[in-house]
């Protein structure tokens, strides 16, 4: 995780398209071209000099001028091109947000305003563009007169050599030849000068990447079903790269088939701390125990596989809502997928939608609501039929009946596992166990319903808040 929020998207997908093909026109044209140029080099200047190594210097003088300002233009050109492109993938991702971004722009009144914009940037493209056509447009006149003097140079001192008697016209017009074929591989030098040095810049790129060891490793594949006891034990964790303390020095033990409730407000570190028990961060001081266990020494996919944890932020593929519920368990049957939908009071929207399970989400399909997403992720996560349940906020988006539904639904199914459920509401139908209050990422409050009520901190006053608001509702 820490790895994506140092390298975005864009990052990730430039070094695999833009530098992979970098090494790939290394790989095939540059190589060809090399092994031509290698094998007509030796033959043509063996020929040249049996005939007159005089000519043969003469005449090839002027080439590794040509092969050197070849070299510094495709230099020139490659850079050139590479600024293109980056204000090209600019130009698209200003293009991209606002497409996806439509509702708001479109709300704000700043279609014009983002029309300008793009205006602008494409015409910083253009600029760009004109500057690489400078540079295109001397390419082929400086490769033409460097030919040419070779040419002229060969003549002249070819006849120089012919009124002195140390050669014929005849060998005049066979080195003219030989220079016109030398020219091609000696312009092909400098081009595969530069290709080489743009690959490698490239290929150090891409292996950053290869040679980036995962900071979760998995120390073991030991696959086994989870009790579901969980320990933590003077947690403390600090955000690589930004430093901000999420979880400082908490502790709480659950065992198995209990319930918590966690509570606290915005910023406080209750997704930072269902973060830590999937081992997505590893934490910075002490340690999470399942069933007496360090996180870190247990099989790692095992661990996220036996954990059913529906994240804060929703995010469903562009596939079939069926697909979307089965991603969970790919060896999960129909009635299964269908059941599931119902335990996660989303089956009737489903088949509600014009091709029911099979309609397509996402992009290339129906844009489902807040709640309906926030549904299909507890069914997803339900249907691994997982030994530990966490679900982060995840009926924020859902009305207070629905709700009531899937906490039915929840009292039954999570009766038997362990369950940790982050929430900003208190579920009056759930029984918790335990619940705790979070705060700057500590326990300020800890207990039972009763005994929070009693103590009248943070949670009596949000169950307070809470009644008086379902008072108003229900009138
Ligand atoms: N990926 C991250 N990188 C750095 N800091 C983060 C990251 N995610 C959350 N934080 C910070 O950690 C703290 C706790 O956040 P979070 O666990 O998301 O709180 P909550 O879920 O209670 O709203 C916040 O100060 C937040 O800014
Ligand atoms: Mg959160």
């Amino acid at each position: 995780m820490a790895f994506y929020k140092r390298h975005n998207t864009g990052d990730l997908m430039s070094r695999i398209t833009e530098d992979v093909s970098k090494v790939r026109t290394y790989l095939g044209p540059a190589v060809l071209y090399g092994i031509n140029l290698v094998t007509l080099f030796v033959m043509v200047i063996y020929a040249m000099f049996s005939v007159s190594w005089e000519l043969t210097l003469y005449s090839l003088a002027p080439l590794p001028i040509l092969s050197l300002s070849i070299y510094y233009v495709s230099d020139l050109i490659n850079k050139r091109s590479t600024v293109i492109q980056q204000q090209l993938a600019h130009l698209n991702s200003i293009a991209q947000e606002v497409y996806s971004g439509i509702r708001v722009v479109k709300s704000y009144v700043q279609e014009r305003f983002m029309g300008k914009h793009f205006a602008q940037q494409s015409e910083v493209y253009k600029e760009k563009a004109l500057r690489l056509a400078k540079v295109d447009a001397m390419f082929f006149p400086l490769m033409m007169l460097m030919i040419g003097a070779s040419t002229v140079i060969t003549v002249y001192i070819g006849g120089l050599q012919v009124v002195s008697g140390k050669i014929t016209t005849g060998n005049i017009a066979e080195f003219v030849i030989y220079v016109n074929m030398l020219t091609w591989p000696v312009t092909s030098i400098g081009w595969i000068a530069s290709i080489v040095q743009q690959a490698a810049a490239s290929q150090r790129r891409i292996n950053e990447f290869l040679q980036t060891e995962p900071d979760i490793k998995s120390p073991v594949h030991d696959p086994h079903p989870l009790q579901g006891n969980i320990v933590f034990d003077n947690v403390t964790f600090d955000y690589p790269d930004t430093g901000i303390r999420a979880m400082d020095k908490v502790s709480f033990s659950l065992r198995s088939g209990e319930k918590m409730a966690v509570i606290g407000r915005t910023g406080s570190g209750k997704s930072s701390m269902a973060d830590l028990l999937v081992r997505m961060y590893d934490v910075s001081e002490g340690a999470i125990l399942l069933d007496g266990k360090d996180v870190r020494e247990m099989d790692l996919a095992n661990l996220r596989q036996r954990i059913g944890y529906v994240p804060q932020d929703v995010f469903l593929f562009s596939d079939s809502v069926a697909n979307n519920i089965a991603f969970g368990n790919p060896v999960a049957t129909w009635s299964e997928i269908q059941s599931f939908a119902r335990h996660a009071a989303v089956y009737d929207d489903i088949v509600d939608l014009s091709e029911g399970f099979e309609t397509m989400v996402g992009e290339r399909g129906v844009t489902l609501s807040g709640g309906q997403k926030q549904r299909l992720s507890i069914a997803r996560a339900l249907i691994k039929h997982p030994d530990i349940v966490i679900l982060d906020d995840c009926l924020s988006a859902v009305d207070t009946n629905t709700e009531k539904m899937i906490l039915g639904y929840l009292e039954e199914e999570l009766a038997s596992k362990t369950a940790i459920i982050i929430t900003h509401r208190i579920y009056s139908l759930l029984q918790f166990d335990k619940i705790i209050v979070l705060e700057h990422g500590r326990i300020v409050e800890e207990g039972t319903h009763d005994e929070l009520i009693e103590h009248g901190g943070y949670y009596a006053d949000l169950f307070e808040r809470q009644r008086s608001e379902d008072e108003v509702d229900a009138e």
